[in-house]
């Protein structure tokens, strides 16, 4: 396919450097928290297999929770709207939360999901992403994990998606803008 050897000139991330980094946060996260008991929120879609794999490099006992978000539906550009899929209940009163992000950008749906969990009386809450791009940030969030921190460019794979697509390529590669002088793909690509 087309993309797959567009996407394959431009890894910026390769499948050796997830698994270490991943292995490395694991390590960490079960140091600090341990003898504690840990509720993981997965926040979906990007985040579902640095999610599956990070889970495996932890070594405490845990539980899962997934909440979708969507703020950029078929674009590149994010939108206003954040809905839960799931809301409101005791899931996580009391306890420490790990959220699971695929990428901060803008830092409004770190920012949204925070404020939303927090009203749900959690002990602690504390954030773990794959991917950060501090120079788009607009909304200030403290991060407390971070695999990698990335240029403002728009990546795929792993997780990662463009309208949809390219979730499965196993590493991390930076989407091509096919218009000229667009450092941002535009909607229709
Ligand atoms: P934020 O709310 O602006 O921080 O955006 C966070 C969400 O936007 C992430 O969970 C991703 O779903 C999506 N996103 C941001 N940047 C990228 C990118 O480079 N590639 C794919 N998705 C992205
Ligand atoms: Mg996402």
């Amino acid at each position: 396919m087309e993309i797959e050897k567009s996407a394959l000139n431009n890894v910026l991330i390769s499948e050796t450097q997830i698994r270490d980094r991943i292995q490395e946060l694991g390590k960490q996260i079960s140091q600090d928290y341990k003898n504690q008991e840990l509720v993981l929120v997965c926040v979906l879609r990007g985040a579902t297999l640095f999610f599956a794999d990070l889970v495996r490099e932890i070594s405490l006992p845990l539980t899962f929770e997934f909440l979708q978000t969507s703020s950029y539906n078929d674009s590149t550009e994010p939108s206003k709207n954040i809905e839960f899929i799931r809301a409101g209940d005791n899931y996580i009163k009391h306890k420490h939360v790990l959220i699971i992000e695929d990428i901060i950008d803008t830092g409004q749906t770190l920012k949204f999901l925070v404020d939303h969990l927090q009203s749900l009386n959690p002990r602690t809450i504390k954030i773990c992403t794959l991917l950060d791009k501090p120079s788009r940030r607009q909304f200030s969030v403290s991060v407390d994990y971070i695999g990698f921190e990335i240029p403002n460019v728009f990546v795929i794979g792993y997780g990662l998606d463009y309208s949809q697509m390219y979730r499965n390529l196993p590493y991390i590669a930076v989407l091509e803008a096919t218009s000229e002088n667009t450092s941002q793909p535009s909607t229709n690509v």
